[in-house]
């Protein structure tokens, strides 16, 4: 099956459910407000051009062309939902080295780190020290309902 569903329901703000895509882990981030507030923080760096790598969102369900910002990178809310914009980040958990798979909530940006050799992302998913080329890529997703995501 190209699509999924995945229930979203029981993944509170905080952690992190990887599910398998196309034969390929995917990471559903539930940020919580002070993610959220440092990943604003990041987002300004990023303007700013400190440790920028890749300047694309990398985001298939928007223009190939579009910034890297966080509000680019993250899973608008479904309808009605509670709290802030931004608490959803849905991304393929394969490093763009060479396709292992990154560790959550760890390395210099407090996002993720992958071990094989050395390449930091931060809350947003963006690659921001090491040898990895691009942002961490984002899946097409959709809300089916306020509490189950689509990937594909
Ligand atoms: Fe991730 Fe090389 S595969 S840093």
């Amino acid at each position: 099956l190209s699509t999924i569903r995945v229930d979203v329901s029981g993944v509170e703000a905080g952690s992190q459910l990887t599910v398998k895509w196309l034969g390929k882990p995917v990471f559903i981030r539930h940020r919580t407000e002070e993610e959220i507030a440092r990943a604003a923080e990041q987002d300004e760096e990023f303007a700013a051009g400190v440790s920028v790598v890749d300047p694309l969102a990398r985001n298939e369900n928007i223009d190939g062309g579009a910034p890297a910002t966080d509000a680019n990178r993250t899973m608008p809310n479904p309808e009605g939902a509670e709290g802030a914009e931004g608490q959803w980040l849905v991304q393929m958990g394969v490093c763009t080295h060479l396709g292992c798979v990154p560790l959550g909530d760890q390395g210099d940006f407090g996002g993720w780190f992958c071990p094989c050799h050395g390449s930091h992302y931060d809350m947003a998913g963006r690659i921001r020290k090491g040898p990895a080329p691009e942002n961490l890529h984002i899946p097409p997703t959709s809300w089916v309902d306020g509490s189950t995501i689509l990937l594909g």
